[in-house]
């Protein structure tokens, strides 16, 4: 099975850009799947009904979250209905919406889709490590899902390197966000985890990491308190395909993918 993986997409650049290369680049890659992270997608902050909408009309089959999951008010309400959004797993119980999904598009194999925080700046309610135990041993079972990709949204690349090394052999892909700048570590480990420190950002290539250049110098420079806002103009699609094996779960090969416009 080939799984296509879009980093965080960031305000309409973002949006703009997959809504016009995806379709082909699915196509390109021979893709069954394609999971993005959209935890930016709205002005760079969360993600509304509508955009969601969007989102999957461009060719998403399965959305992933990360730290802004609630940025948005609207979000409450389209968390409890739509199991095609996946928030991160290890947040407070409180927290309404999915913290998986099971996408078995091709009517035979099953891939398990999750979403965990890191702890590294970020305030998670539990250890990503421990919720992950649980959830590959319950979910996989639970719903006969031989491969299992885990989007790791966290801001360490030695947390994210970790988590690899702690699922290898377990997860078919760690795949990790947030920090919105790609990685050249694409990997697949011993016992058969394929694994990416960043899969980088979908956004403005103009931007700091697809946020608004001037924005981000009056906060970083004058350390003015200063709104983000999500850049514009000319942007770029990170992501990564991989190959996974639906028999054994393992990743057969893995890729990272960067079209800038
Ligand atoms: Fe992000
Ligand atoms: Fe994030």
């Amino acid at each position: 099975m080939n799984v296509l993986f879009i980093g965080d997409i960031v305000g309409q650049p973002g949006r703009r850009i997959i809504k016009e290369r995806l379709r082909d680049l699915r196509r390109t890659y021979h893709a069954d799947v394609c999971v993005a992270n959209a935890e930016n997608a709205a002005a760079g902050f969360g993600i509304t009904a509508s955009i969601a909408k969007d989102i999957f009309s461009s060719g998403v089959d399965i959305i992933t979250m990360g730290n802004h999951t609630f940025a948005r008010s609207d979000f409450y309400s389209l968390a409890q209905s739509e199991q095609r959004i996946v928030r991160p797993a290890n947040v407070s119980m409180a927290w309404p919406g999915f913290d998986y999904a099971v996408w078995d598009g091709n009517g035979k194999d099953k891939l398990l889709i999750i979403n965990l925080l890191g702890r590294v700046g970020m305030d998670p309610c539990e250890s990503p490590f421990r919720a992950a135990d649980s959830m590959i041993k319950d979910y996989k079972e639970q719903f006969g899902a031989k491969m299992v990709l885990l989007d790791f949204h966290a801001e360490a690349t030695s947390e994210k390197i970790a988590m690899s090394y702690y699922l290898d052999g377990r997860v078919s892909l760690v795949l990790g966000t947030h920090t919105h700048v790609q990685t050249a570590d694409e990997n697949i480990l011993e016992r058969g985890t394929g694994h990416i420190t960043d899969v980088g950002m979908t956004g403005a290539v103009n931007s700091v990491i697809g946020m608004d250049v001037d924005a981000s110098l009056r906060r970083f420079v004058d350390c003015l308190p200063t709104s983000y806002k999500a850049a514009s103009g000319a942007a770029m699609i990170n992501g990564v395909v991989a190959e996974l094996d639906p028999e054994t779960g393992k990743c057969i090969s893995i890729i990272r993918i960067m079209i800038k416009e």
